[in-house]
């Protein structure tokens, strides 16, 4: 049985590593070993990590890899991706050569609006609420210049707030619903300040309101707080050719390939359980990038999904079609990133993905990780609609299923080399790897 503790995060980070691993661990000296390994050689590159959270013992390591050849817009990018599956940035470089081949990405931004919400309670009647609103509604914008007054300056604020009557789904219930422009920003801080003040000024504001009761004057506020779903931040990815440039060293017939591809996303389209997992591989090139960046994925995941979901039933995010001869295929995904503020100018390798990426706006950002989302797809359902997935991944895989047994150089080499032309298996490696034990 394991025992709770009362002022961990006061303790040192060497005394939280020992509680942890007497508590927890059979063998203390070698958890210890293990997560002091991935401690930073650098002190002051440690404390900035340690300093990201609360509770820091180590740093929990991802594979940081690029796919070059990414046309957009007629623009070369090389694309950092930080992810632990094997197959994912292999499938986004292949995606870029075969489309830089074919005139590339085109992007464009269709949206950039985002959300919040002051949530709160008001038991009275309706037409007063919307005569304190319209009496308010100047002094809401008012006492948040000093949180809005840099992002105006930049062209950007608050847009507009909207009274929302919400009593047919909760007794009572109202919002403030806030649209804001927040730029190079991903706009977290920024809209959750700017929603806390007008709670506050809403609320005290009812509390002098001439035509309210004394019930009428006691607003409830329930939360302030952005939204992730942003279905007006939106971009749109594209490729497209003509259906016989899709033929490929003679191997995949295009007008048979284009077929076959647009009905694997018809599918994607209509069949929920498909269709999720058509999203997950597009998600595969996505956060990759979100993760690289420096921005939310977990924000960004919640809120693609829920976009997937619009109209009421699960589908694919991505589109397929021939039309005049030509295949298009497309996507258009809610993505709200940031290329200044939060962890963007902090974590070194986050600066450095951004200067990769010829230090984007947050608007080129979403174009960038539209197309590795729509890059990743195209490779799955490639692959899908020809050889299956196996082929490649466990390719790709060899080499995790090889670390299990500890190879050696020789043995990597000599049996990455077998496998060029044998069917990669689990039971296949292993029966390679003793057989070639037992030779030498
Ligand atoms: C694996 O990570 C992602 C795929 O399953 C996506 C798909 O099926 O389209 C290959």
């Amino acid at each position: 049985m394991s025992k709770s503790i009362s002022g961990f995060s006061k303790l040192s980070k060497s005394k939280k590593i020992d509680w942890i691993v007497d508590t927890y661990f059979s063998n203390a000296e070698d958890a210890t070993r293990i997560l002091k390994q991935y401690w930073n050689s650098s002190e002051k590159l440690q404390q900035l990590h340690d300093e990201f959270i609360e509770n820091t013992i180590t740093n929990y390591y991802l594979p940081f890899g690029v796919a070059p050849n990414f046309s957009i817009n007629g623009k070369l990018y090389t694309i950092p991706m930080a992810i632990e599956e094997s197959s994912v940035v292999a499938a986004a470089s292949k995606s870029a050569k075969f489309w830089l081949d074919r005139g590339g990405f085109k992007t464009t931004v269709i949206s950039t609006t985002k959300i919040g919400q002051v949530h709160f309670t008001y038991k009275g009647d309706f037409e007063k609420l919307k005569q304190f609103f319209i009496s308010v509604k100047s002094k809401l914008f008012k006492d948040t210049e000093t949180i809005t007054k840099n992002m105006k300056k930049r062209g950007g604020g608050i847009i507009d707030i909207k009274l929302r009557d919400k009593t047919e789904d909760i007794e009572n219930y109202y919002q403030l619903h806030a649209s804001f422009e927040t730029l190079d920003a991903m706009g977290a801080n920024f809209i959750n300040s700017c929603l806390e003040q007008f709670a506050k000024t809403f609320k005290s504001e009812a509390l002098v309101f001439g035509l309210f009761s004394d019930e009428e004057k006691q607003i409830d506020i329930i939360m302030s707080i952005l939204s992730n779903y942003v279905p007006n931040c939106l971009v749109r990815a594209e490729v497209s050719c003509k259906v016989e440039d899709l033929s490929e060293n003679g191997s995949i017939l295009g007008e048979t390939f284009a077929n076959k591809f647009v009905q694997a996303v018809n599918i994607a389209e209509v069949e929920p359980y498909r269709a999720v997992t058509h999203n997950k591989g597009i998600m595969n090139g996505i956060d990759a990038v979100i993760l690289a960046t420096g921005n939310d994925f977990r924000a960004v995941e919640a809120g693609v999904h829920a976009y997937a979901s619009r109209r009421g039933k699960y589908s694919s995010l991505s589109h397929a079609k021939v039309e005049n001869g030509i295949f298009t295929f497309w996507m258009e995904i809610p993505l709200a990133l940031g290329t200044v503020g939060g962890l963007t100018g902090l974590h070194p390798l986050v600066k450095l993905s951004l200067e990769l990426l010829h230090k984007p706006s947050a608007k080129e950002l979403m174009q960038i990780v539209a197309v590795a989302g729509l890059a990743q797809n195209f490779a799955a359902l490639r692959s899908l609609t020809t050889t299956g997935i196996q082929e490649g991944h466990m390719k790709m895989h060899l080499m995790n299923i090889l670390n299990q047994f500890e190879a050696s150089d020789f043995e990597k080499q000599t049996l990455t080399e077998y496998f060029k032309n044998n069917t990669v298996t689990h039971s296949a490696v292993t029966e390679a790897i003793n057989n070639l034990r037992v030779k030498n």
